[in-house]
This record gives structure tokens, C-alpha cells and sequence, in this order.
């Protein structure tokens, strides 16, 4: 049996696609929950919405400091384990949230392979806690798959030696898998409302210090195109704080599928995630990234992504330029999921 660890919103997208492909494989698979992620906009409903229905266990860590967070989270982990250590073959985990670092840590001191799904990216910038998560979990795998061929590259250079596949990157799958389902049902109100930037900013870079925010509102204003800004629980009470231009409309958390809706109908997209800037890609639509520097650097060689610094450069000035290349497929052909369920039982039975 393999046991999946999710906690965090984009990884019940992921486990979504790589169940549904265990299961067509024949590999028997449990998920734990570790509870990161706890509000049921960010949750509950993504499991409802996506059929997620072999998770056994929920962890309840939510929120509390990283360090808090991460130890709760493990002591429920090696719990688990422990308690089915004669059946699981190996721990899957997704990304690079704390859910990911806390079970690679946990299944590497009880000697239980690790798998780590979107292995080998960077950012290279240490002060995100995301690319401390994903270098200590790529280092523990056993089995990892890579998006793209940059992500096996950079194993290579830092020495890495188990078994490194590319197969594409599993949100494509579940971009390609849901996305015509989600055109189908009711659409969110404000698509009918004419045409809008979809904007998505929640990292602690851009919201930790009010400073910061009110630049990001400061350029929105300036601007003063339509903004629809789904919030994150984690910025929403200081958001109330803060007085939000007219262009910004800010609403709930979105469900993947009214997201996949809202990418469709948007003209851009503004964000800090690391997801929806594949997201946009695969829409075609062109993406403005709030930070200093991306892991998916594939999507701002063609010039589709750029990065933008709210502080210092007016928005308008990064939107006036186009993209440098035609749009291309990247990250795979949407079956990366398959690959990984073959791989996985090439390595570890059913
Ligand atoms: C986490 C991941 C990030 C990923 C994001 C996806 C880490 C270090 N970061 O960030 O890589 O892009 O998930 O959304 O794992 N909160 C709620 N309700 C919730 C969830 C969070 O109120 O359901 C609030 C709490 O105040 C919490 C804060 O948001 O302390 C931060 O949540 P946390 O899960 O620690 O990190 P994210 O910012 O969501």
C-alpha cells in the first residue's frame, strides 16, 4: 500500500489525478490529511468537489508557527505509520509545503521509501520556507518525478542518485482532466461582469509587512483595470484592515473547478502562487508573478510569465510587453499521473 500525504490546497488537485491513476493501476493507496489546510473553502471542498475519498485520517495541524506546525504534524505521521508499518511500501508526498517535509522526515527515520511528486525544482532563494521544504524532502526520496527536464538536471548537480523520471507535471492532468467538466457547470457571478485580471497573492513576502501590501493595492489602484482577488484565509482579516481600491473586487476562496472557470475567462493573470502560473500557461493566458524570481522559469523564457516588483516598476509598464514566443505545450502531454502510477509499481508492487 502506498500512503499520500496532503494538507494543502493544490496538493488535493495533485492526489486527485495520482489516485485516480493508483486506482487504475491496481496499487493500493491511503491518504492522511495532515490538516494544514483546515477552512473548508480551502479543503473540504476540494475533496467534495474532486472525489477524494480514500483519506483516512486528518491530522487537524493547522496554522501555528512553521516549527509548531511541522512537529504536530509528524508525531501524528509517525503514529500512522507506525501502526501500518507491515503494509505501506512507501510515503508519497506532493510539493513542498510542510506537509510534504514533515512526512519525508517521519518515513525516512522509520526506513519507508519516499516518493516525492514535483521533485527538483528551486527558486534558489532560502528566505521561502517552500524551497527549504523541497530540498530537504528531494534529498530523503527514493523515487522522484520531475515536471520537467530542468528539475532532473538539478538533482544531477546536486548529487542526487536515486531515480529521477520526468513525466510531466500532474496539475497539467488534472487541468486537462477537469477543465471541460468545470465549463459545464454554473459559472461564478463575476465573469459576467465584464472583463477582469484574475489575481491570486498570498505569500508571506508580499503580506507579512503592510508596507509591501499597500504597494501591491497602491499599483492595483494605479492601474485601475477590473481585479477579481479570491483571498486566502491568511490575508483576509488584515485585508480588512487595509482600504482596497474600487478596481479590486475581493471575494472568497474560489473551488478548482470555478477556478479552471475564472482562468477561462480572464484577459491575465497576477499571482504569487506557484501553481496558477502553470495554470495561466496552460490557458493561455499571459501571467504577472509578484515575486523576485520562479521556479517554473520554462514559463518566463517565452516570455508568457514576468516577474514583477509592485515597489518599483508601475504594472501597466510589465503588461505593455509581449510575449517573446509563440504558445507551445510545456510540462508534459497530461499524463504524468500515468507514468508515476507505472513507476511506482515498477519500484514497489501493488
Ligand atoms: C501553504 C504552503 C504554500 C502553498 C499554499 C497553497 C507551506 C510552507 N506553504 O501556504 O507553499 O502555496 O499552502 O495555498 O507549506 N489559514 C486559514 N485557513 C486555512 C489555511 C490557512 O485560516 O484553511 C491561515 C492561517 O492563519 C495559517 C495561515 O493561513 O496560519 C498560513 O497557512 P499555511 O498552511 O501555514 O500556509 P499557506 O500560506 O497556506
Amino acid at each position: 500500500m502506498i500512503l499520500s500525504v496532503v494538507g494543502a490546497r493544490p496538493q488535493f488537485i495533485k492526489a486527485a489525478v495520482v489516485s485516480r491513476a493508483f486506482a487504475t493501476a491496481g496499487i493500493r493507496e491511503e491518504i492522511v490529511h495532515t490538516g494544514q489546510h483546515y477552512d473548508d473553502a480551502m479543503s473540504g471542498r476540494f475533496l467534495r468537489e474532486l472525489s477524494i475519498d480514500n483519506v483516512i485520517a486528518n491530522l487537524q495541524c493547522g496554522s501555528g508557527s512553521h516549527a509548531t506546525q511541522t512537529a504536530q504534524m509528524m508525531m501524528g505521521l509517525e503514529t500512522i505509520i507506525v501502526e501500518r508499518a507491515k503494509s505501506v511500501r512507501a510515503v508519497l508526498v506532493y510539493g513542498d509545503t510542510n506537509s510534504s517535509i514533515a512526512a519525508a522526515l517521519v518515513a525516512s527515520k522509520l526506513v519507508i521509501p519516499v516518493i516525492h511528486v514535483e521533485a527538483g525544482l528551486r527558486s534558489f532563494n532560502r528566505a521561502m520556507p517552500e524551497e527549504v521544504n523541497r530540498v530537504v524532502v528531494d534529498h530523503l526520496s527514493d523515487l522522484l518525478f520531475c515536471s520537467s527536464i530542468h528539475g532532473v538536471e538539478q538533482l544531477a548537480r546536486e548529487g542526487v542518485t536515486k531515480p529521477t523520471i520526468e513525466v510531466g507535471d500532474v496539475m497539467l492532468d488534472a487541468f486537462s482532466t477537469f477543465r471541460r467538466h468545470a465549463a459545464t457547470l454554473s459559472q461564478p457571478d463575476f465573469i459576467e461582469g465584464g472583463p477582469f485580471a484574475l489575481i491570486t497573492i498570498h505569500r508571506p513576502s508580499n503580506t507579512e509587512s503592510p508596507e509591501r501590501l499597500r504597494a501591491i493595492l497602491n499599483a492595483m489602484a494605479a492601474w485601475g483595470e477590473r481585479c477579481i482577488w479570491p483571498v486566502h484565509p491568511r490575508l483576509s482579516e488584515r485585508m480588512r484592515a487595509m482600504t482596497v481600491p474600487p478596481n479590486l473586487v475581493l471575494i472568497e476562496p474560489l473551488s478548482y473547478f470555478e477556478m479552471l472557470a475564472s482562468l477561462k475567462a480572464c484577459q491575465l493573470v497576477i499571482t504569487d502562487s506557484g501553481g496558477l502560473q502553470k495554470e495561466a500557461y496552460w490557458a493561455q493566458k499571459r501571467c504577472i508573478t509578484v515575486r523576485d524570481e520562479t521556479e517554473w522559469v520554462e514559463t518566463l523564457e517565452c516570455g508568457w510569465n514576468q516577474l514583477w516588483d509592485p515597489e518599483h516598476f508601475p504594472i501597466a509598464a510589465v503588461i505593455a510587453r509581449e510575449p517573446t514566443a509563440e504558445w507551445q505545450p510545456l510540462y508534459g502531454d497530461g499524463e504524468a499521473s500515468r507514468r508515476i502510477a507505472e513507476a511506482v509499481r515498477g519500484h514497489f508492487g501493488e
